[in-house]
């Protein structure tokens, strides 16, 4: 059970603590932060409201604390993280269990998340020792002027507090994919988690902890974006953002100052499927694309743009598979879950009715208990229709039909997000000339859009973000180049 046995330390009565100078503590605001379950709509959890003096005493105590971990030897850092994965897989369940109440995934799914943030833990572990391991070195009579007479040494050196910040729908992994690289490059970490989240996000910092990483160097505080949320991202501190969310991403960067920031925003993952496409495939992964966590993906398909032709095959494809999606409570593994908050449902909501306003094709009732919400597949949907553009977050898909490849390409395009992309044909000319034009960080052909692996490059173009992740990216944007130039003698100097 969650805040038992091994995580005991970490909760007092039946609020959660935060995390400073590693040790686990009560915050002096004497408030806590309410944790709603999306099934039950019933306070779970509750975590500590932190003040901004408690965020000081963190960035302080990791600044200190990442001085001496920068001089740390590489195989050192790597033997913690390792160890960091292993007792996180060991504690997957009791972590999956907050997953799974407050965010509402899918029991399976939660315990996936956890597995792959220890294997990502790894990985980046054996990434950094190659990666960091090595400098370059260049000599001068590459540049005209400066014969050979001087020699240049670079390095990777860390860039000191990194401040992550992560979604809800990926607490504990969006919080690994950043907190891994900043620690093997030599940075400390100061951990903001979302507040649907949070709880599991503390439990993996405690594997951290039981690992044995010195105090300081990983910091987690808590509390309400209202109160701390400017506070942490504009302050001094602060040596690089790493941020995973929605379009407060957007003001962030414009507050934080000249530090090197990691974003992945929100995105409209557009769809596009050919005539010449494999439509049994194409709809099955339009169907895991779509509707997977009940659509809370950045990389979910958001739009599907199908040729004229094929598209009532491939409309009635998708509504077999759609019919025999399962809905219900996280706990039954079912592939339809609430979604995680009320207003979250409300926006879903508002989107549908605006496509009913508007006359779209509805292949199912819409139905809504809650905060849990029906899949829904829309067909017919026109540009002037708000689900056309916006990213509803939630388990309704738009099928827009198109009588030209362009007219695809263009309605992908014209979206202010540029995340990533799909195309389903089985021409591969094709796929790579479509896959040039769209405006994503990525494209897949002939599968859905999808982050992983985790050492995959994965970036947004537009509104959809800043910055490459993947483990190799993240290390590098963690850390920047130190670099020493050995000066020798004019040329007329002669050896004697
Ligand atoms: O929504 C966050 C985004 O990074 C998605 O990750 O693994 O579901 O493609 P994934």
């Amino acid at each position: 059970m969650a805040g038992s046995g091994t995580f005991s330390e970490i909760i007092d009565g039946d609020v959660y603590k935060y995390y400073v100078d590693g040790q686990w503590n009560k915050s002096s605001s004497g408030k806590s932060v309410p944790i709603i379950n999306p099934t039950t709509r019933k306070t779970h959890y509750k975590v500590q409201a932190c003040t901004q003096e408690e965020v000081n005493n963190v960035i302080d105590s990791a600044k200190k604390a990442q001085k001496l971990w920068a001089k740390t030897p590489l195989w050192k850092r790597a033997e913690l993280l390792h160890k960091a994965a292993a007792i996180l897989k060991e504690n997957k369940a009791p972590i999956a269990e907050c997953l799974v109440k407050e965010i509402a995934k899918p029991a399976k799914d939660a315990v996936t998340e956890v597995v792959r943030s220890g294997d990502l833990v790894s990985y980046c572990a054996e990434e950094g020792v190659r990666i960091l391991g090595e400098g370059k070195f260049l000599v001068s009579d590459s540049f005209p002027g400066n014969d050979r007479t001087k020699y240049c040494l670079t390095s990777k050196i860390p860039l000191g507090v990194v401040l992550a910040i992560p979604p809800f729908n990926y607490p504990v992994n969006l919080a690994i994919s950043k907190i891994a690289p900043a620690l093997i490059a030599g940075n400390s970490i100061v951990l903001k988690p979302p507040t649907q989240g949070a709880v599991a996000a503390l439990h993996m910092v405690h594997c951290f902890h039981l690992a044995g990483f010195p105090k300081g160097l990983i910091g987690c505080v808590t509390g309400k974006g209202s109160e701390i949320g400017d506070f942490l991202t504009m302050h001094p501190g602060v040596n690089c953002i790493s941020f995973t969310g929605g379009d407060t991403g957007i003001s962030i960067s414009r507050k934080a100052g000249m530090i090197p920031l990691q974003m992945e925003l929100g995105g409209k993952d557009a769809c596009i499927v050919l005539e010449d496409a494999d439509l049994d495939l194409a709809a099955a992964n339009i169907v895991k694309g779509g509707f997977s966590y009940s659509g809370q993906r950045c990389t979910a398909v958001k739009v599907v743009l199908v040729m004229e032709k094929v598209a009532s095959s491939l409309v009635k494809k998708v509504n077999e598979k759609v019919a025999k999606l399962t809905v219900g409570p996280p706990e039954d593994n079912c592939d339809i879950t609430p979604v995680v908050t009320e207003s979250s449902a409300n926006f879903v909501e508002g989107l549908v009715k605006d496509a009913k306003e508007k006359k779209a094709t509805f292949c199912q009732e819409y139905k809504r208990e809650g905060n849990l919400i029906w899949p829904l597949l829309l067909d017919n949907v026109r540009p002037d229709m708000r689900i056309a553009w916006e990213e509803p977050f939630g388990p309704v898909l738009p099928v827009i039909r198109i009588k030209t490849v362009e007219e695809g390409i263009h309605h992908c395009n014209a979206s202010n997000f540029g995340l990533q992309g799909c195309v389903f044909t089985s021409d591969i000319n094709k796929a790579i000339m479509i896959s040039d034009a769209m405006e994503t960080g990525t494209v897949q052909i002939n599968s859905a859009p999808a982050r992983g692996p985790d050492h995959f490059p994965f970036q947004g173009l537009k509104d959809s973000g800043i910055g490459s992740q993947g483990i190799t990216n993240s290390i590098h944007i963690m850390t920047k180049v130190k670099t020493t130039v050995i000066n020798l003698p004019a040329p007329s100097y002669t050896m004697g």
